[in-house]
């Protein structure tokens, strides 16, 4: 292959530089992949809407998050096990995270370890799948508002890990080498953490979660607007509509057809973020069309990191930059905040 132009180019060479155990556990999805499919495919039902004559002749992708500068409206989704995909693992989508100028998310099942990813400078924020051990909870948060993590992102749709047939049939793990001590408490290992994840949180425990922590909360895993709604009372500051790329619940929609329904509801008093399916910056301006602050991306600068490290990662990031500045010139918008439904329709032969 020439150079790699586009998220799908990285993933090529991402799956030729992977064992077929290692591509399949970051590609795949659960039981029947509905939802999996359905994330990407469900972008190509919606249209955009340009608007002409509107003088953009210095666009901009920069916005803020959380109050947070970004350079893009697309931030790193926690993604597990990283060094499986390249030696460098979180460090190295760390540190192309931090050249790119965007915000990395580092999952509870990290294989290295949060102090390291602290020490590159990148902007962070800290993915918390909740303990069944509240004082370990505590610790976790505290860990993460030590090691200057700016958010707590609480993935609320993890209470049983999602079947997933791939990895059944292949039977990759992954390999022991990588298992650090990386929850960098107590030397639990990740796939020790695992067993310890809760699965009977409440509503009750995102109250005294949020209040218990100077950080700000985000829920991950909002599929609904009741869901939003209730996030919105329990003093959360934002939420994540994801489907955790299809890899849990099967048969659900896809975010980008939910979205527009929670930021209704939400109504601007948290922050809104999606993700699921980000393959393109024409997906990113659909989604901040339809009411998302920004966008997570985990698939696609995993492929990054798997092709060619750190540099594959920020040149992942960079080719979505640029998708998303000329999608929106193309638009007739100078930066996202000029983005709104209006930009956006199903497609009415799909619809
Ligand atoms: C291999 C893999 C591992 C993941 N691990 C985590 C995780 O540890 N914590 C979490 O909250 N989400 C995890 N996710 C879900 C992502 O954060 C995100 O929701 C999803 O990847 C978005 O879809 P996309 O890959 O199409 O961008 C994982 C996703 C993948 C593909």
């Amino acid at each position: 292959m020439t150079e790699a132009l586009n998220v799908f180019d990285y993933e090529a060479l991402a799956a030729s530089r992977l064992g077929a155990g290692a591509y399949d556990y970051y590609t795949g999805g659960a039981n029947d992949e509905l939802t999996l499919r359905e994330n990407v495919e469900a972008f190509r039902r919606w249209q955009l809407r340009p608007r002409v004559l509107r003088d953009v002749s210095s666009p901009t992708s920069a916005t803020t998050v959380l109050g947070q500068d970004v350079s893009l409206p697309v931030l790193v989704a926690p993604v597990a096990y990283q060094r499986a995909a390249h030696p460098d693992g979180e460090v190295g989508m760390a540190r192309g995270t931090r050249a790119a100028g965007t915000i990395m998310c580092l999952s509870t099942f990290s294989t290295s370890s949060p102090a390291d990813v602290a020490a590159t400078g990148v902007d962070r924020w800290f993915q918390l799948y909740v303990p069944r051990d509240d004082a370990l909870s505590r610790e976790l948060c505290q860990q993460a508002a030590e090691l200057g993590f700016a958010a707590l992102v609480v993935t609320v749709d993890l209470p049983a890990s999602g079947r997933r047939e791939r990895d059944l049939r292949s039977g990759w793990v992954v390999p022991p080498e990588y298992l650090v001590s990386t929850v960098g408490l107590r030397g639990l290992r990740p796939h020790e953490f695992v067993a310890q994840v809760s699965p009977s949180v409440t509503w009750d425990d995102v109250g005294s979660l949020a209040a218990g922590t100077k950080l700000p909360v985000l829920l991950k895993g909002i599929l609904t607007a009741e869901d939003a709604l209730l996030a919105v009372e329990h003093g959360v500051a934002g939420i994540v509509v994801s489907n955790h790329g299809g890899r849990q619940l099967d048969g659900v929609p896809a975010t980008i057809d939910v979205l527009g329904e929670i930021a209704d509801a939400v109504d601007g008093r948290i922050e809104v973020l999606v993700d699921g399916g980000i393959r393109r910056g024409t997906d990113v301006v659909k989604a901040l069309a339809l009411g998302a602050s920004a966008v997570l991306a985990g698939r696609a600068p995993l492929w990054g990191l798997a092709a060619a490290g750190e540099d594959g990662v920020r040149h992942v990031l960079e080719l979505l930059r640029a998708e998303v500045e000329l999608a929106l010139q193309l638009l007739g918008c100078r930066s996202p905040a000029e983005l709104t439904r209006a930009h956006v329709v199903r497609s009415p032969a799909l619809a």
